[in-house]
């Protein structure tokens, strides 16, 4: 039987870092109260485009296959803020890496988004549609963080990271899936104007921002990501004490503690770097699985659920059994540039965009 599996990972984190003490510089809080009601302790923010930090993160994925750019089909590009709409930015990133025999195209379910791309890239391969596919979960939110909002502000980074997915005759890959959406109070995690619903030419610096219910998207996120996940345990037919690794969307650390503790998870079980990045919406996974990887928590044949909730209001999880090998084939010296800007010059356009709002209008 054809499966479809993970054959190559890497990241990309921008250099340039946001800690809490700065954030306490700009909005009323503090390192205190966002590491005990978040896990956050700093995040990175990108001083070049999105795509270039997707490439970095692709060309490590690609070496850690073991491919060069022109052995893709397809470059899936999980992200809801492209640096343009037309084209799609995963035209730039296939220019950048050089991947002339692929087809490419964005996908966007918001934090959940990565999972929506293994999901539908494991099925293509799966199905004989396409061999090989880079699947990239890059966000550069910096761009819809209001930096005078001290309720959205400090939860949010930049970030990418990047798998690739072939074909098998061994039993690894995915075993189950789940997506859901409820768009009906989609509304209560939004930005509200990033499209066709604006003015032409208008950016209204009230309506430009990331808006969030806080504690409605938290008892949800909690709600959704603990079922999701032993809905897909269960369909795996595995028990939830079987699971080797929990790899969450990085929202929030008592989101991620409630859902471990939902599949009786203990800790050592569970991977964690939110306090480096906070939420990169579709990088966190790809991020957090490389990492793992990276740290030996990935064993041959490991057990490991996905699970993710964001912007939609979309969720998802994923359980996936994985493969033999869990070191890259090769290595890459792709690296993000060293930035020539403080972090303060490259948020100087942000503070002084979304400073303006009481005036405007
Ligand atoms: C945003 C979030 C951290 C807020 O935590 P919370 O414990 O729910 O806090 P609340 O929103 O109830 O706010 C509690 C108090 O802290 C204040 N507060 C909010 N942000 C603050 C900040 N950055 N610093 C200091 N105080 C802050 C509030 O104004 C409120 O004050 P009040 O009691 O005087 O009115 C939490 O709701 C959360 O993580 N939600 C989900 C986020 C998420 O996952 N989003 C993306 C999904 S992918």
């Amino acid at each position: 039987m054809r499966n479809a599996t993970i054959t190559g990972w890497g990241k990309a984190l921008p250099p340039l870092v946001l800690t809490n003490t700065d954030l306490e510089k700009i909005v009323d809080t503090s390192d205190e109260w966002i590491t005990t009601r978040t896990g956050i302790k700093e995040r990175r923010i990108s001083h070049v485009e999105a795509t270039d930090l997707a490439t970095v993160a692709g060309r490590h994925a690609l070496a850690a296959a073991g491919l060069e750019p022109d052995a893709l089909d397809l470059v899936v590009n999980a992200t809801c803020t492209p640096e343009s709409l037309i084209p799609a930015s995963a035209s730039y990133v296939q220019a950048k890496l050089g991947a002339t025999n692929a087809g490419a195209m964005d996908l966007n379910a918001n934090c959940s988004g990565f999972i929506y791309a293994l999901v539908t890239a494991s099925a293509m391969v799966s199905a004989g549609v396409v061999d090989r596919v880079l699947i990239i979960g890059v966000e550069k939110l910096s761009y819809v963080m209001d930096l005078t909002d001290r309720s959205t502000c400090v939860l949010f980074g930049d970030g990418a990271g990047a798998v690739v997915v072939e074909p098998t005759d061994e039993p690894v890959g995915l075993a189950a899936s789940e997506l859901g959406v409820d768009g009906t109070v989609a509304d209560i995690l939004c930005v509200p104007e990033f499209g066709t619903v604006g003015s032409p030419g208008v950016r209204d610096p009230r309506r430009a921002g990331i808006k969030m219910e806080g504690p409605e998207v938290f008892r949800r996120a909690v709600t959704k990501m603990g079922e999701a996940s032993l809905h897909v345990i269960a369909e795996a037919g595995w028990r939830p004490e079987e699971v080797d690794l929990l790899i969450p969307h990085q929202a929030n650390q008592r989101i991620i503690d409630a859902t471990a503790r939902r599949l009786k998870l203990d800790p050592a079980r569970v991977f964690v770097n939110i306090h480096a990045y906070g939420n990169t919406s579709a990088a966190t996974i790809p991020v957090a699985l490389t990492e793992a990887l990276e740290q030996g928590r990935v064993k041959p044949r490991a057990k490991i659920v996905f699970a993710a909730f964001g912007g939609g209001l979309t969720w998802a999880a994923a359980a996936l059994t994985w493969g033999d090998r869990v070191t890259p084939i090769a290595t890459s010296d792709a690296q993000v540039p060293e930035p020539d800007r403080t972090v303060w010059d490259v948020l100087a356009p942000n503070l002084e965009f979304y400073g303006n709002q009481e005036r405007s209008g």
